[in-house]
């Protein structure tokens, strides 16, 4: 048994975390996902042509991506005492990811995501958090030892929001670059969004949070200007097909997507969280990191599921760019 493969049944309190690139504080879920030809409407049965179970949740799926894309990663969540909780940890380990940090919760069941994909490449998710929502303050307490060699802290919003604070906090304290993706929305306060260095949303997201409609990279743009005025510093709102709007600092860019033919989006926004933070932690420019979150992303798309079609950094590196920026 090798270190990543211990039980976190009870995880040694002395054990001292090794160094790693990134922290991941959030959520997994086992993905029970549906394929259909399009997605049902309310009181209609319909016939699926495929069913699979599979790893999920945003954070574990953030730290996969930005494991496989060259960042050493060490994670925090909680899952449950169930049959997936297991399956979950071993695959962190599989990935090369520290899990020592993964609680298991007595009697609570391990968080699940019913998804459905239609034949658009459209998906519709539901999730019941189970022992996500059992993540807490003391849980995150080896924050404190990973943050003083980690370069970057990725939360979403799948556990706790007090939780989230607390992280966030804990790596201004150790002068930790923090990156957020407010997914799925929640309301947040500007106090939160000031400790964020990275905001990343998607169109329905952004439109939350700057309480407008988003449709187009003008109207994202008009929507950065909103987050600027509640604080945020860097944002990143990625529109799919249509792109990114960058606000990197007093700059305004857009970044256009690749074509690319999609099969499955799910996970997609995982996966652009991945290059990008594996590429900040790298010490690579904002502009590259958003590409290869681009790139990581466009490959994702045209496979199914979430962690099994997240690409590894060599698969990015064989792909031609056609990246354009307006
Ligand atoms: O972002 C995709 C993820 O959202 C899925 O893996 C599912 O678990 C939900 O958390």
């Amino acid at each position: 048994m090798n270190a990543l493969e211990v039980s976190n049944e009870n995880p040694a309190p002395d054990a001292a975390p090794p160094s790693c690139d990134v922290v991941v504080v959030g959520s997994l879920n086992m993905d029970l996902v549906t394929r259909t030809p399009r997605l049902p409407q309310p009181g209609e049965t319909l016939t699926g042509s495929g069913f699979s179970i599979t790893q999920g949740g945003k954070g574990a799926n953030q730290a996969v991506a930005l494991a496989r894309l060259g960042a050493s990663v060490a994670m925090i969540g909680c899952v449950g005492d169930d049959d997936y909780g297991p399956v979950l940890l071993a695959n962190l380990a599989r990935e090369g990811i520290d899990h020592r940090g993964v609680r298991i919760e007595h009697g609570c069941p391990t968080g699940i995501a019913a998804i459905t994909v239609d034949d658009s490449s459209q998906n519709s998710i539901i999730v019941v958090p189970g022992s996500n929502h059992a993540l807490t303050q003391a849980d995150i307490e080896p924050l404190d030892t990973l943050l003083r060699d980690a370069r970057l802290l990725v939360c979403q919003l799948e556990v706790p929001l007090d939780t989230v604070r607390f992280a966030l906090q804990a790596a201004r304290r150790h002068g930790c670059t923090t990156l957020l993706n407010a997914a799925p929305i929640l309301p947040l306060d500007d106090a939160l969004l000031a400790l964020v260095d990275w905001l990343v949303v998607n169109e329905i997201e952004a439109a939350a949070l700057a309480g407008q409609a988003i449709d187009t990279p003008d109207d994202a743009r008009a929507a950065v200007a909103h987050l600027r005025r509640r604080g945020c510093r860097n944002v990143l709102i990625t529109l799919g097909a249509q792109g990114t709007v960058a606000a990197l600092g007093d700059e305004l860019r857009h970044f256009k997507a690749q074509k690319v033919a999609a099969i499955d989006t799910t996970g997609a926004g995982d996966t652009f969280v991945g290059g990008f933070g594996a590429a900040i932690a790298q010490g690579l420019t904002p502009e590259a990191a958003i590409r290869l979150g681009q790139a990581a992303a466009a490959i994702a798309v045209t496979r199914t599921g979430a962690q099994t079609a997240m690409p590894y950094r060599d698969e990015i590196a064989s792909q031609p760019s056609s990246h354009r920026e307006t």
